[in-house]
């Protein structure tokens, strides 16, 4: 038996493109697994600061190399999104498959709108972290996967969605048409750290080595493993 609550995806998730799921780790598993988390990335960490993306990250690589239960995390999602997804497969690229991000609203980090370049991305949090929601605008757009992708609706006619960071919630997305992006709360006063797990899939086996930062094809990465993280 896995450490993750199980979980099972809602006919609603793809009429919205996303879906929420709270409480599938304990609090006291999510505050250990953070503190692991923050030592680690205090220690080795890749910083971002770059067009409009300020994180410190660690991809996947090196983060199992040093936390073997996140790769099990990354497997028992899998398996419980994979219940709901047909063909949902785990990635063989790790940078793109799992990473973990360490935000602080005073240290002015955020994450710009963005699409991802995997099909689906699961955010598992580990802390508590109100002023830097997750803003999702689900299926902005169609899959450019499929062919030229067109949008369905412009950013600025509708209100995102926010999902705020805590503790055991899990929020699973349509990564490729849902414009998202961690932006910060002007209202929040906390100074919490936000500390998550990304995990990307995909139905189809992809290279993402030549695949555009961020969704854009004009934007210079920061660096080569800056290029592969997520919100
Ligand atoms: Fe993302």
């Amino acid at each position: 038996m896995g450490a993750l609550k199980g979980f099972q995806l809602s006919e609603q998730f793809f009429d919205r493109g996303y879906e929420v799921f709270d409480d599938l780790l304990p609090a006291d598993h999510c505050a250990a697994l953070a503190r692991k988390l923050r030592a680690a990335m205090e220690k080795d960490c890749i910083t971002v600061d770059n067009d409009g993306v300020h994180i410190k990250t660690r991809n996947g690589q090196v983060l199992i190399a040093e936390l073997p239960e996140i790769e099990q995390l990354y497997r028992e999602v899998h398996a419980h999104l994979a219940a709901g997804i047909a063909h949902l497969l785990m990635l063989d690229d790790l940078p793109v498959a799992i990473s973990a991000n360490y935000l602080r609203r005073d240290q002015g980090h955020s994450f710009r709108y963005h699409f991802d370049r995997n099909e689906y991305t699961a955010v598992l949090y580990l802390t508590d972290s109100p002023d830097l929601p997750l803003c999702i605008h689900p299926k902005i757009r169609t899959d450019p996967a499929l062919g030229e992708s067109a949008w369905q609706y412009e950013k600025d006619a509708r209100v995102p969605v926010r999902i705020d960071p805590s503790p055991g919630r899990l929020v699973c997305f349509h990564a490729r048409t849902s414009l998202h992006g961690v932006i910060s709360n002007p209202d929040a006063t906390s100074t919490t750290d936000r500390i998550s797990l990304q995990f990307g899939f995909d139905t189809r086996r992809r290279s993402f080595d030549d695949q555009p930062y961020y969704g854009r094809a004009t934007a210079a990465p920061a660096s080569a493993d800056a290029q592969k993280g997520r919100s």
